[in-house]
């Protein structure tokens, strides 16, 4: 069974890919620093998956590291999330951002080349298309970005699109991840005030935080407010299984979004969140974000055709999962 190193599989997404990838047969070692996730992850994973979950603490800009990793472990191909994620703090750290992000990528891509190891996953975002009337979004778009955070991802997708032909690389630009592990036991943890909406919501729904500020309501949308396509974490876990499987099976790369190509408002985020918690969760209107777009949402055919790959979950599946992790109903998924 073909053995997948997981970068920053501690991490929101990384962790549900993690048991995506069990889930299909795949043998998994996470490398993560632990700067974004708990150290309680790989027992909550072990917990739902059983076995041993195999873990090594460390960063991916530690070349001893990774060659004692790739040494240790015969590896078959990477998935790499570690990485920063803060739009906003990339503006006050964007030399933070290259240097984990970029400089991450490339210490990667070099223990890999040493080890033989040509076949990688990469995390990107829709934030790589920037501020666009085309919606929804096709992977041929222009690139632009309006943040460091979007640049790294930018220059991520670039330098492994210089590599050699014997490399396979999967680049998947996710749209807006959200939702948690049908078991409820792992979920998206963020240590400070949430910046993303559906984390923000979480904690007005247990009443962490007063209320939701929608940030605008004048948008050219149907109700004014911001429009975006929201992809259950769990659709976007298997959309890495199916990645990987191409790349070993076929050597051959791909580009290609992660989203359902839906729509939602902040408003419709909001009713559903309320419905799959059975609160009235309160909220004002404020002034709009700065370097928030109207619209952004996905083609997703590109996905399908090359992938196999079709988002399954609704946005009611999303709020439900979401409110069941944050509100501790957990469930033994064994
Ligand atoms: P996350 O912060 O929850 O997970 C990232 C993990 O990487 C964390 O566990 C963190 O401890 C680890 N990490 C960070 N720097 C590291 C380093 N130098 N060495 C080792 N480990 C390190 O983030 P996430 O939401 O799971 O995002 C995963 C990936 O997906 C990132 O590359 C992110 O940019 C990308 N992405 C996320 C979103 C989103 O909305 N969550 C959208 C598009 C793309
Ligand atoms: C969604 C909608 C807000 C919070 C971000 C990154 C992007 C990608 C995914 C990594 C928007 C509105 C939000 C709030 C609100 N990450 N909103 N009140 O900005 O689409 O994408 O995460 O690659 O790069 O930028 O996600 O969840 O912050 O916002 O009204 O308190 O909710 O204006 O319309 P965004 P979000």
């Amino acid at each position: 069974m073909a053995k997948i190193l997981l970068t920053g599989g501690a991490g929101y997404i990384g962790s549900h890919t993690y048991l995506a990838l069990v889930e299909a047969g795949f043998d998994v070692v996470i490398l993560d620093n632990f700067s974004n996730s708990k150290t309680d992850v790989p027992n909550r994973l072990q917990d739902i998956a059983g076995g041993s979950v195999d873990v090594v603490e460390g960063d991916v800009l530690d070349r001893a590291v990774l060659d004692a990793l790739f040494a240790d472990h015969k590896i078959d191909g990477v998935v790499h999330f570690a990485a920063l994620k803060a739009v906003g703090e990339s503006v006050q750290k964007p030399l933070d951002y290259m240097n984990t992000n970029v400089g991450g990528l490339l210490n990667l891509l070099a223990a890999m080349d040493r080890a033989d190891v040509r076949r990688i996953v990469f995390s990107s975002s829709a934030t790589v298309y920037g501020d666009t009337n085309v919606q929804p979004i096709p992977e041929e778009h222009a690139r632009t970005y309006t943040s460091p955070y979007a640049f790294t991802k930018i220059a991520g997708e670039q330098i492994l699109e210089q590599l050699t032909d014997d490399w396979a690389v999967g680049i998947l630009r996710y749209f807006n991840p959200v939702g948690a592990h049908k078991s409820a036991i792992i979920g998206e943890d963020p240590e400070d005030i949430p910046n993303n909406l559906v984390p923000y919501m979480a904690k007005v729904a247990t009443g962490e935080l007063a209320e939701l500020s929608v940030f605008g309501d004048d948008y050219d949308t149907p109700d004014g407010t911001g429009v975006r396509d929201y992809i259950h974490v769990e659709d976007l876990a298997e959309g890495h299984v199916l990645s990987l499987k191409s790349l070993i099976e076929t050597g051959q790369s791909h580009t290609v979004n992660l989203g359902t190509g839906e729509g939602s408002s902040v408003f419709d985020v909001v009713k559903a969140y309320s419905d799959a918690c059975g609160l009235e969760l309160a909220y004002k209107v404020t002034p709009r974000r700065d370097g928030d777009v109207a619209v952004l949402t996905a083609r997703p055919e590109k996905a399908k055709t090359v992938l196999g790959f079709e988002a399954r979950r609704t946005l009611a599946d999303m709020c439900t999962s979401s409110w069941a992790w944050v509100s501790g109903q957990r469930k033994n998924s064994r």
